[in-house]
């Protein structure tokens, strides 16, 4: 169908509809058809699925989400189609995060991976699977910079660097969609939430967000540009008050920079409820003049879980609160997201088809290269790592998150099968097999349970709590194991269900008694491997001292102790490198590598009186079984004006005895302008693979984009005449060092 055709179709369809059908076709109902019994009870959920039923009967229902089975797909699809005289089909959306059946590594993870073609490949496999059983669009990419390890929606993004965020987001997009808005066998993306939402105060979920001019423009927005840039066909709202407006009732936001200043043609959606939060905030009177405020801020679709705000637009319309072309403009976009979306050809979906798909064992591939790509090798005192099959007749592994298949997961997924999950205990299992001798200990409780939520009532998604479990036994247990060992692989972390949307921690220790376990098993004098899960940095200053090999492996996702064994055994060597400054202590947050320079930076590392101020790992921090050398690091002018490019090119060179990965990154500094510039900036990265003793020469580009800031104090982007200089190197502290100047016309 060509645009004209499109727009022609969603104006047709729109002439024909009454009021209250087109206020139907901007709400979005979360649908407990699957959930009915086990819902009760949770959160204060009220989605009884019989009412959605009938507004759906009544052609009031745009869109629908929380359905994943196909078969309940088709049968609501055709409520809607069959059952209306208009017969538009409904939007089926989803929260798929980092994956639907296939579940790959979290998105902080990913982006840890430095990889946009693997981030792209990996969002393909959760879009073709998630259109397989009937979805259409996906809440995701979350595209928030994330600065405060307390928000545990860190684990989401892709951390707290924009430029590396920005990058992350175009490839998330393009992945889920393809070149555009219905590539088949793709879903519909939506960036989210615009905007701020990770700078929670305090690093609480929901919570207010002040975020000043310069910081929007510089850190929170690029990603969401960059989405946007990739084609992106939606985007949703945030929960929390950005500098004193709801974002949800944003006009600025959602009308001025969405629209007017990125020109962005899609739709846009509420995050769930808060349109309806509106009251709450203390910003609308009611719940009409929420959804009349919403609506006119620029807020298309409200998703709500029962009772919607924009059911009463009808009304405010009649009250003259809200012009019915206001209405119309939102209509339109939603009806022409469906046609781009083929809907309306093809409103069913194959069930036989969907299992076949679901099956693909290629899905499962790009899971464990993720893993794989992402894992990021922390520290590796003496090279303990790899290990040497050959030599070990024995391997204690300790630490209940290595048995538990559900938490290999990480949060965020649903529609997975925990039988084909594999565990680092089983990826080990399998890896050592007839070569050494494995043992297990959980050492300490395997389940944290915390309040319960909305996410726990998905089947299989609750922690069980252990029963009988005997902690001073079990620890003392797994010490025994790790003595007799020949090495001991101690897995600890967050347990799935303390990160992720309204899991924040006011510490970031290990939780439980996992670092008295950790200290006990090492005092047995047994090497010591740290495998780490987690979505965010943890207080790993003890172990960062004692423990001589310390590998990241977060949520590693269906395939994540496949991948683990393999870079354990050295089959494969990590490369992944941190995607956010790792803190010593909760102290410290946040902290970033881009900060500005101020009054005395000489004294930098000792501003806290107790603590160093310097993080525990730095911004693009990662090791590999090779090491990586730098040299030659040229510009190829000394000068260059405003609209000017320069090129940057430098050798790396792989000068260890084995094929490994370096993620080669390039950091700006200005040295003076109209503002102050931070210190470092990240510019550039290429993450490349060598030979051992193989040389390569990478290039990099700095042209006006890469340049350019938002200056608070001129409202706009700027470029400054100044002194440049650029760092190369393997993370944030790169030494080696070229500059070059930007000078006028
Ligand atoms: C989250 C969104 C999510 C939505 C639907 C909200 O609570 O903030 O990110 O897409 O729920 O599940």
């Amino acid at each position: 169908m060509t645009e004209a055709a499109i727009r022609a179709r969603a104006e047709e369809l729109l002439a024909q509809m009454t009021v209250a059908e087109k206020a139907g076709q901007l709400t979005q109902y979360f649908y407990f058809g699957a959930l009915a019994e086990t819902q009760a009870g949770v959160g204060g959920l009220e989605s009884d699925p019989s009412a959605v039923e009938k507004v759906l009967g009544r052609g009031e229902v745009g869109s629908l989400l929380f359905v994943t089975d196909p078969a309940q797909i088709n049968g609501l699809q055709r409520r809607a189609v069959d059952g209306h005289r208009l017969g538009i089909p409904v939007l089926f959306g989803f929260d798929v995060i980092h994956g639907l059946r296939t579940i790959l590594p979290v998105p902080i993870a990913m982006a840890a991976s430095w990889d946009t073609d693997l981030i792209e490949r990996g969002q393909a496999v959760a879009a073709r699977e998630a259109r397989a059983v009937g979805l259409h669009w996906t809440f995701a990419p979350m595209v928030d910079i994330a600065r405060d390890p307390r928000w545990g929606r860190m684990v989401e993004g892709a951390g707290e660097d924009p430029f590396l965020g920005a990058q992350v987001a175009r490839a998330q997009v393009r992945g889920f969609q393809g070149e555009a808005v219905g590539t088949p066998e793709r879903v519909l993306a939506g960036p989210k939430h615009l905007a701020g939402y990770g700078a929670a105060l305090g690093g609480r979920d929901y919570d207010e967000a002040d975020v000043s001019d310069s910081a929007l423009w510089n850190v929170y927005l690029p990603p969401f540009a960059a989405a946007l840039a990739a084609g992106a066909g939606n985007v949703m709202t945030a929960y929390m008050d950005l500098n004193g407006i709801p974002a949800t009732g944003n006009r600025w936001l959602f009308t001025e920079v969405l629209r007017e200043t990125w020109g962005f043609e899609g739709f846009v959606v509420s995050d769930a409820n808060a349109v309806r939060n509106l009251v709450t905030h203390g910003f609308a009177r009611d719940l009409t003049d929420a959804g009349a405020r919403a609506l006119q801020s620029g807020v298309d679709m409200e998703m709500a879980i029962g009772d919607p705000a924009y059911a009463r637009l009808p009304e405010a319309v009649e009250q003259g609160a809200v012009d019915e072309r206001t209405l119309d403009a939102g209509v339109r976009r939603v009806l022409e997201a469906k046609l781009r979306l083929g809907l309306f050809d093809a409103p069913y979906v194959d069930e036989d088809r969907a299992r076949e798909i679901l099956g693909d064992p290629a899905h499962r591939d790009v899971a464990r290269i993720g893993a794989e790509r992402s894992a990021v090798l922390l520290r590796n005192e003496g090279d303990l790592l790899p290990l040497d099959a050959g030599t070990l007749d024995s391997i204690a592994v300790i630490g209940p998150l290595a048995d538990s298949r559900r938490d290999t997961l990480g949060p965020w997924c649903f529609d997975f099968d925990l039988d084909e999950t594999v565990t680092v205990l089983e990826g080990i299992r399998r890896h050592a097999d007839g070569t050494a001798d494995v043992r297990y200990a959980p050492g300490v409780r395997p389940a944290q349970r915390g309040t319960p939520s909305l996410f726990d009532m998905w089947p299989g998604n609750a922690p069980e709590d252990p029963e009988g479990f005997d902690d001073d036994a079990e620890l003392a247990r797994a010490v025994d194991l790790a003595r007799d060992a020949d090495v001991a692989v101690v897995l600890a972390g967050e347990w799935q269900n303390m990160i992720g949307e309204n899991a924040s921690r006011s510490s970031l220790e290990l939780p439980g008694r996992q670092l008295e376990l950790l200290q006990a098993v090492a005092a047995t004098g047994t090497p010591v491997v740290l495998l780490v899960m987690n979505g965010r940095p943890l207080d790993l200053r003890w172990a960062a001292e004692h423990v001589p090999a310390i590998l990241d492996i977060w949520y590693p996702g269906t395939q994540g102790g496949t991948a683990v064994a393999n870079l354990l055994f050295g089959d494969v060597a990590p490369g992944g490198k941190l995607p956010f400054t790792w803190p010593r202590t909760v102290g410290q947050v946040p902290m970033v590598a881009s900060h500005t320079r101020s009054h005395e930076p000489e004294n930098q590392h000792a501003r806290y009186w107790d603590e160093e101020s310097t993080p525990l790992f730095p911004f693009g921090h990662g090791l590999s079984y090779a090491p990586f050398r730098y040299a030659g690091l040229a510009v190829d002018r000394d000068a260059i004006t405003p609209d000017g490019t320069i090129n940057v090119s430098v050798e790396v060179t792989n000068a260890g005895g084995r094929q490994a990965d370096e993620v080669v990154q390039l950091y700006l500094h200005q040295r003076h302008g109209t503002a102050s510039r931070p210190v470092r900036e990240l510019k550039g990265f290429e993450r490349v693979s060598l030979g051992a003793g193989e040389t390569r020469t990478v290039r990099f580009s700095l042209g006006p984009a890469e340049l350019r800031y938002w200056n608070a104090a001129a409202r706009d982007w700027v470029n400054d005449l100044s002194p440049f200089d650029v760092w190369v190197g393997g993370d944030a502290t790169a030494g080696l060092s070229t500059s070059f100047e930007v000078t006028g016309a």
